[in-house]
């Protein structure tokens, strides 16, 4: 199976994919962490790509279409969830094109419905441990132990650089002016299910799953 979770920053893709991969089985194919990945090891990627996440724009869709197609090779035959991307007209079109070479074809697309307002605080609240990833947040999720990972015990935490609120205002302008419009690309081909993104996480994930069970 593979399913595209669509939504804006801070909706939830990530915290689901994860649960699915758990649940599932299925592989989180994420751009975001591709490309972040890549600005890490100061990749030619990476190098192109900093300055454009920072400022909360859209890389190339040449890139990510890129980055898609090579981690499609590497998943064998597992199913695969597109977290951020498609995010425009072109990398949907790019994605068909990727699935259909490899045999595979395009299940659901789910939209995680949210309320913009909230998912500022949501974004700007988060971090995560630098050494095993665990995620926290300032407001819902603070480690048991103050300054202390409660998964590897690490002292040392971080936080995005595009998890500013000037920059996650411009992130989701971003999503509104081209992500938004390829969901009717979808609804013709009669994939796209809406999920309520503002519920708990375990009333989303248990949406997600009513919908890929059906
Ligand atoms: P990317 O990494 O894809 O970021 P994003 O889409 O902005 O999404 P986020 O990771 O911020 O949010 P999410 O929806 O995954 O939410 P999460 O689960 O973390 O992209 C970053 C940048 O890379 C882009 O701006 C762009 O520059 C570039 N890029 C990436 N892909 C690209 C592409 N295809 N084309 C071009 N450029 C690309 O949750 C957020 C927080 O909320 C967490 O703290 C979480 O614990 C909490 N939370 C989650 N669900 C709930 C819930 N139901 N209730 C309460 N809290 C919740």
């Amino acid at each position: 199976m593979n399913i595209i979770l669509l939504g804006p920053p801070g909706a939830g893709k990530g915290t689901q994919a994860a649960r699915l991969e758990s649940s599932r089985g299925m592989i989180q194919l994420s751009t975001g962490d591709m490309l972040r990945q890549a600005v890490r090891d100061g990749t030619p990627v990476g190098l192109k790509a900093k300055a454009v996440m920072e400022a909360g724009e859209l890389v190339s869709d040449a890139i990510v279409s890129a980055l898609i197609g090579e981690r499609l090779d590497a998943i064998g035959d597992k199913g695969a969830i597109f977290d951020g991307f498609p995010r425009t007209r072109a990398q949907a079109e790019a994605l068909d094109l990727l699935l259909s070479e490899r045999g595979r074809k395009l299940d659901h697309v789910i939209e995680l419905q949210v309320n913009e307002d909230a998912l500022v605080e949501r974004i700007t609240g988060r971090f995560s441990c630098a050494s095993c990833g665990a995620p926290y947040h300032d407001a819902y999720k603070l480690p048991k132990l103050a300054g202390t990972c409660d998964v590897c015990g690490s002292h040392d935490f971080k936080r995005r650089p595009d998890d500013n609120e000037a920059t996650v205002r411009t992130r989701m302008a971003e999503y509104r002016a081209k992500t938004a419009p390829i969901l009717p690309y979808y609804e013709e081909r009669g994939l796209v299910r809406h999920v309520d993104g503002m519920a708990p996480v375990d009333e989303v994930a248990a949406a997600i799953e009513a919908i890929l069970t059906q």
